[in-house]
């Protein structure tokens, strides 16, 4: 039976693992992907913004890409270029962009997409909050027709930042909490899977013989150190696109999330998991995958795109 496509606007930082969950949603048959926003994060905003364009122009898609906040609601940015290099897509020679952005800001072009359409969109982050926080803020009118978040963040025990804080949260950690109070149902695939569902040699020998796409990857993920080609590399927001369409390779948890504003646990993402202090529930934890049907998923959807 053919699935009906989920309508979806993903807010990004590519960023590498960026480029890999964009490129499968672009692609995939189960998802309607209506809008891409980019946001400062693993590098400022013009280069997410670009990278996203040269994404966008590389699969010919004609997916509107619009430019949003160039830092965090209150704090400084500090971004993860050593992790994915000065442009954020270190390693490959994109063509130039032929797609050009949109003259709205992000916030303005998510509100008008939500409240235009016909069905509840998911909203998809997987970098900082900064923009779904605004949005939400700005234009609370928005929420009727927001069916849920699907983010990659957070942490439910150690993180990648400081001891306890996942990095798209510790970027920007009054907008998670924005986010977190909203009453929107979130979904939260957090470093407890993110972490452990690595791409290994396996897979990533196998994605290198997939032509043009193939030959873009291997060459992406020769200057990620998000892991290495040797140990594996860490796939974090490409585990929240197959939540999407995959949900049941997940096991989950309905939690209450706090978000940790400072101190040095600023951007945790304090989860409730015995339900000790709280009456109702703000979010549903990722607590497990499956790792080799995950493998296989990113594999077969990479093979499809060629
Ligand atoms: C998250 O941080 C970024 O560097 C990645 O793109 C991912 O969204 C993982 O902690
Ligand atoms: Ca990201």
């Amino acid at each position: 039976m053919i699935k009906e496509k989920r309508p979806i606007i993903i807010d990004t930082d590519p960023g590498i693992d960026d480029a890999v969950a964009l490129s499968i949603a672009l692609n995939h048959p189960e998802l309607d992907v209506q809008l891409l926003t980019t946001v400062a994060g693993n590098v400022n905003v013009h280069k997410t913004t670009e990278n996203t364009l040269k994404l966008v122009s590389f699969f010919e898609k004609q997916v509107p890409v619009a430019k949003g906040c160039d830092k965090p609601l209150l704090i400084q940015l500090e971004d993860s270029a050593e992790i994915h290099g000065e442009s954020g897509m270190d390693g490959y020679d994109f063509p130039k962009a032929t797609a050009k952005a949109l003259d709205i800001h992000a916030v303005e072009a998510m509100k008008d997409c939500i409240l235009s359409s016909s069905e509840p969109i998911t909203l998809v982050p997987i970098a900082a909050l900064t923009n779904i926080a605004l949005l939400l803020s700005m234009y609370p009118e928005t929420k009727q027709n927001i069916k849920e978040i699907v983010m990659m963040g957070g942490s439910l025990s150690r993180g990648n930042t400081n001891t306890s804080a996942e990095f798209n949260t510790y970027v920007d950690p009054h907008a998670a909490q924005i986010v977190f109070q909203s009453g929107i149902p979130i979904v939260m695939v957090g470093l407890d899977v993110t972490s452990t569902a690595l791409l290994t040699k396996n897979e990533t020998e196998k994605i290198k013989a997939f032509g043009k796409v193939g030959n873009m990857f291997y060459s992406l993920f020769q200057h990620y150190r998000g892991g290495s080609l040797q140990t594996g590399l860490k796939m974090h927001d490409v585990c929240a696109i197959a939540y999407l369409t995959d949900p049941d390779l997940f096991t989950v948890q309905e939690t209450f999330i706090e978000i940790a504003l400072d101190g040095p646990a600023a951007g945790a993402t304090v989860a409730d998991l015995k339900m000790k202090y709280h009456d109702s529930t703000n979010a549903t934890a990722c607590l497990d995958i499956d790792i080799p049907a995950f493998q296989k998923w990113v594999v077969s959807n990479l093979e499809k795109i060629n």
